[in-house]
């Protein structure tokens, strides 16, 4: 344990905490609908959570490049002075890692939903063109990518929450807070 007392720290902005969180959860949400929809029988129910699923997977492309785009606008904070080199390369390749991740999970769900003739049609209004013609052995191959890419996010996810607990309650370095808003002083100085 480094010091007791969180330092002040260098916030991401609103538009940036926003974009993550929200990503979170639908990154969550998007988990939680694939691998309860893939254990349905053929059924209203999983014909729907399949079009949900596939909504979520594209919110989460957008908010990704959208993500990117305003990381442009408004680079990361300095990381704390006190923060190793090694972790800040880990970190580095971490969020290049999920950043690739949520744009490449997405992806092969589209690649492998167009090989196998289901178009997606984002919230029911908005048809997404095929990336692909109709090939079933080629969609039973993407089908196979797809679930090793989101095993591979899985797996970023819980080293970057491990990453995250640790930041907070080993190293007590505010690194956290960096992701959260600024809690408003109460009473009188
Ligand atoms: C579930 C899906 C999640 C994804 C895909 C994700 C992705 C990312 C990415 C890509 C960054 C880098 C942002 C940038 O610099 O552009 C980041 C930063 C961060 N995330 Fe997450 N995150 C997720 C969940 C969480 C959770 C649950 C926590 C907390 C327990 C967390 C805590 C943080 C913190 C503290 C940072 C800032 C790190 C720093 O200052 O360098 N994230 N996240």
């Amino acid at each position: 344990m480094r010091n007791r007392v969180q330092p002040e720290v260098e916030r991401y902005g609103a538009p940036a905490q926003l974009l993550h969180w929200l990503t979170a959860l639908l990154v969550l949400g998007v988990f939680a609908v694939g691998f309860y929809m893939v254990g349905l029988n053929v059924s209203p129910l999983r014909l729907r959570l399949f079009s949900y699923h596939k909504w979520i997977g594209v919110t989460v492309f957008a908010l990704a490049l959208l993500r990117l785009a305003w990381r442009l606008v408004a680079p990361p904070p300095a990381l704390p002075a006190t923060m190793p080199a090694w972790e800040r390369q880990a970190a580095a390749i971490g969020h290049r890692l999920l950043y690739l991740l949520v744009l490449a999970v997405p992806l092969s769900g589209w690649l492998m939903s167009s090989a196998k003739g289901f178009q997606t049609v984002y919230l029911g209004v908005l048809p997404i063109p095929d990336a692909l013609a109709k090939n079933p052995p080629l969609g039973a191959a993407l089908e196979a990518v797809h679930w090793g890419l989101n095993k591979m996010l899985l797996a970023m996810v819980c080293v970057h929450i491990a990453a995250a607990l640790k930041h907070q309650f080993i190293d007590r370095d505010g690194v956290l807070l960096r992701m959260l808003p600024r809690r408003q002083r109460t009473g009188s100085a």
